[in-house]
């Protein structure tokens, strides 16, 4: 079977790294791994909407913020489709089926769900498109029958959900569709990248972020206040690792090579750890190699997205081409679909003859 990636972001903000970390840098890699048939990469747009219905133009403006930060990472034209959710109307066919084989009280177990309608004070007043959103998530990994959706961890109940869509679609009527899998990072800090102030979530709202669009001054300040270890007062104190933003952010970023060139005094994060732990090593310390070892990462990425800042209408003609490509795709799924629940009526010469038959009778 042709192996296809879908994935796909919320246009509520500019992407950070936990984005980049969590999904957007293993998409390039994928991407250019020459392994995949197709990498769709899709801008939410349809589904930004289900809860940001009082403000709708924040998802139209940063509808380009993502599309940049996409190019900027290095999601590439040539190889992957972007494109725009609600210009694909196959996705609400789609949905509006798969709405026949899911409950309600099966949406309201969703765990991501479940604690985002607490996130957002919905309680007694759910939208309906918000509490179904799990079920037009299934439409647009199925319309490209994706394989593999590389995501974030809170994302897993949302496959769990598709698998069960896609299993009974198939039940029901024939096997058309293709289960997903999640494709999660493997390095532990990468899935669950802490906030600056070192909260669970990097998160907008939150105001703990580094955005891949912040500059160097910008990611510079963020990385000096970043939350360490508390009770590492005197640079002399023995240091705690365990829930220490600047280590986790070492354990997700730094590789070897950056000891060479930025902190030639230790071979590797274990051996800059010990001493931490030991005591005797300051946060500035760490936190300035931190920094080198961010810059390192952000600052191609930055120059890349500049020069896509230059052109914004080409940046619009990349997603237009993108989505007309996803829309064929689509559609030639949901023809399948309609064929295999047999409501493509008037293709149907058989029904069409035994009712003939039936009331020439
Ligand atoms: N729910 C995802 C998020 O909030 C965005 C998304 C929409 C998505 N459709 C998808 C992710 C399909 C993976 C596959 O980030």
């Amino acid at each position: 079977m042709d192996k296809i990636i879908l994935t796909a972001d919320r246009p509520t903000g500019k992407l950070h790294l936990g984005h980049y970390v969590g999904s957007l840098k293993r998409r390039v890699e994928l991407q250019n791994s020459g392994e995949y048939k197709r990498t769709m990469v899709m801008v939410a747009d349809a589904q930004a909407l289900t809860d940001n219905i009082e403000n709708p133009e924040k998802v139209r403006q940063n509808i380009i913020e993502v599309a940049l930060d996409y190019l900027s990472v290095g999601l590439d034209p040539t190889k992957s489709t972007l494109f725009i959710q609600s210009v694909i109307p196959e996705l609400c066919e789609l949905t509006f089926y798969y709405m026949d084989l899911v409950t309600v009280s099966r949406l309201q177990r969703n765990p991501t769900v479940k604690s985002e309608i607490k996130l957002r004070n919905f309680d007694a007043s759910i939208p309906v498109g918000f509490l179904t959103y799990p079920i037009s998530q299934t439409a647009d990994i199925t319309a490209f029958k994706a394989t593999t959706v590389p995501v974030g961890e809170d994302q897993l109940p949302m496959l769990e959900q598709a698998r069960e869509i896609v299993h009974k679609f198939n039940s029901v009527y024939s096997e058309v569709l293709v289960e997903p899998k999640a494709l999660l990072p493997e390095n532990e800090a990468c899935l669950r990248l802490p906030g600056t102030d070192g909260k669970a979530k990097m998160s907008k709202s939150l105001g703990n972020c580094i955005y891949l669009s912040d500059s160097a001054d910008e990611i510079n300040s963020k990385i000096k206040t970043m939350y360490t270890d508390p009770l590492h007062i005197q640079v002399s104190d023995p240091g705690h690792i365990e829930g220490n933003t600047v280590f986790t952010y070492l354990d997700a970023f730094c590789r070897d090579e950056h000891f060479e060139r930025y902190l030639p005094d230790y071979a590797n994060l274990d051996e800059l750890k010990a001493h931490y732990k030991k005591g005797g090593l300051g946060d500035m310390k760490v936190k300035k190699f931190l920094n080198n070892v961010v810059q390192e990462e952000l600052e191609p990425i930055r120059a890349k997205r500049a020069e896509f800042e230059k052109d914004i209408p080409e940046v619009y003609n990349i997603l237009k081409k993108g989505s007309d490509v996803a829309r064929e795709i689509a559609a030639q799924t949901l023809h399948e679909v309609k064929d295999a629940m047999k409501i493509n009526y008037f293709d149907d010469v058989e029904l069409i003859k035994s009712q003939a038959e039936k009331y020439s009778k």
